[in-house]
């Protein structure tokens, strides 16, 4: 009997450490960062070299990353810190990269919403039982949909640890109207056709939607500033499917939102109030209307030009991007060339490097290398 108590004690001591080892790892003071140009840059401050890292930096054009998802499903990645880590870390093994952005997907609110969501090998994800009416709302569970995101915030309190002040790292979500494009589609679409026949057909209950999803962003950033997301990115993906005239009412009030809520939040908890990226795909027409969102970085898809986009937003804003991610495939000469000419175009201050959309699966690894060097060469 006191042997079982005893034992039943121990387990649960056992339990408890084990449980509160991110609360642990979160009580240590992350160590100091060595290369702050990406945080320079989005404040507009001076920099050394100009900053550049790449949308989907860790995927399959990487073999180690193939390697890795062999053994495990994509999800299981995200939400086991420590295989997340790993793939985190695999692009910057590898190259001189001025930022880490923590692996994750857009996707993984609608599953904390209720809603199932699969990695389809080929076809990418599958969301099986999509909303299909406005009745299909009540499905969604709101509560507690943040403490099932909880990993998100181990592995990006894990990440700083391991990355030892290396670069920063960037914390991430989907954007309202691109996520609820994915919940009712039930996966990627070429013409987003039920999600564009939600607005017109039930404008409230779209309305409902947006903001339930604004809500619990906001939650979600403020739980990755806390557990040391340095940087923050707002993925508006689907704006393409938007005309200027539907973006401004179906994306910029919520992305307007998700700034000024979370801004004030981090500002009333005393929390570090960090930069803001928004990237909204296809959404070149409005660049003066994000400009005015608040948002310290806005990114760029390759169709802007970058002076033109420089005339739009003003001089206190920091572009990032936009080679186009197929540029990738041309041959290193060619690609050095092309590199150069963009950092020139958009100048060494208030300046991100990137490309205009993610690297795509079959990019050969070297020409990350020649992207990378040619960044920080053309200065
Ligand atoms: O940038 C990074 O390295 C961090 C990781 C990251 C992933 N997805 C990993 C991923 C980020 C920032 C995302 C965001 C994301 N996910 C977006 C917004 C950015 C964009 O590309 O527009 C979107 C729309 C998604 C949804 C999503 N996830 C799609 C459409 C796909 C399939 C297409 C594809 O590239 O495979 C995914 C899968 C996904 N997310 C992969 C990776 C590395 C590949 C899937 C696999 O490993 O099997």
């Amino acid at each position: 009997m006191a042997i079982g108590l005893r034992l039943s004690m121990l387990l649960l001591a056992l339990i408890t450490i084990v449980s509160y080892k991110p609360t642990l790892q979160r009580l240590q003071p992350f160590p100091a960062l060595k290369n702050d140009n990406l945080l320079r840059a989005a404040r507009g401050d001076v920099v050394d070299r100009v900053p550049v890292w790449v949308m989907r930096q860790a995927g399959r054009y990487l073999p180690e990353f193939q390697e890795l998802r062999k053994q495990h499903d994509f999800f299981t990645v995200c939400r086991t810190p420590e295989l997340a880590c790993e793939v985190t870390m695999q692009p910057l093994r590898r190259f001189d990269l001025d930022a880490s952005i923590i692996f994750s997907d857009i996707l993984v609110i609608p599953q904390a919403l209720g809603l199932t969501v699969e990695m389809h090998a080929g076809v990418g994800p599958v969301l099986p039982q999509p909303l299909s009416t406005p009745e299909d709302l009540k499905r969604l569970t709101p509560d507690g949909a943040l403490s099932r995101l909880s990993y998100v915030g181990d592995a990006i309190t894990m990440m700083r640890h391991k990355l030892d002040g290396r670069v920063p790292l960037i914390g991430f979500t989907g954007a309202p109207w691109t996520l609820m494009g994915y919940m009712i589609e039930g996966g990627g679409s070429k013409t987003m056709s039920k999600s564009k026949a939600w607005l017109t057909e039930y404008p409230e209950d779209s309305k409902l939607l947006l903001n339930l999803l604004t809500d619990t962003i906001v939650d979600y950033l403020e739980m990755q500033v806390k557990s040391g997301a340095q940087m923050l990115q707002v993925f508006e993906s689907s704006a393409e499917h938007l005309s200027k005239e539907e973006f401004l009412v179906w994306a910029v009030p919520y992305l307007r939102r998700i700034r000024n809520d979370l801004v004030d939040r981090l500002t009333k908890k005393g929390l570090e109030v960090v930069p803001i990226t928004l990237f909204a795909k296809g959404a070149g027409h409005s660049l003066k209307e994000q400009s005015d969102l608040g948002y310290d970085v806005i990114g760029l898809d390759w169709t802007v030009d970058p002076r033109e986009a420089r005339e739009q937003v003003g001089p206190n804003i920091t572009l990032q991007g936009n080679l186009d991610p197929q540029d990738m495939y041309r041959d290193p000469e060619e690609l050095r060339n092309l590199t150069t000419e963009m950092v020139h175009k958009f100048g060494k201050s208030r300046y991100i490097a990137n490309l205009g959309h993610g690297i795509t699966p079959q990019t050969p690894i070297t020409s990350m290398e020649v992207l990378v060097e040619a960044v920080h060469q053309a200065l």
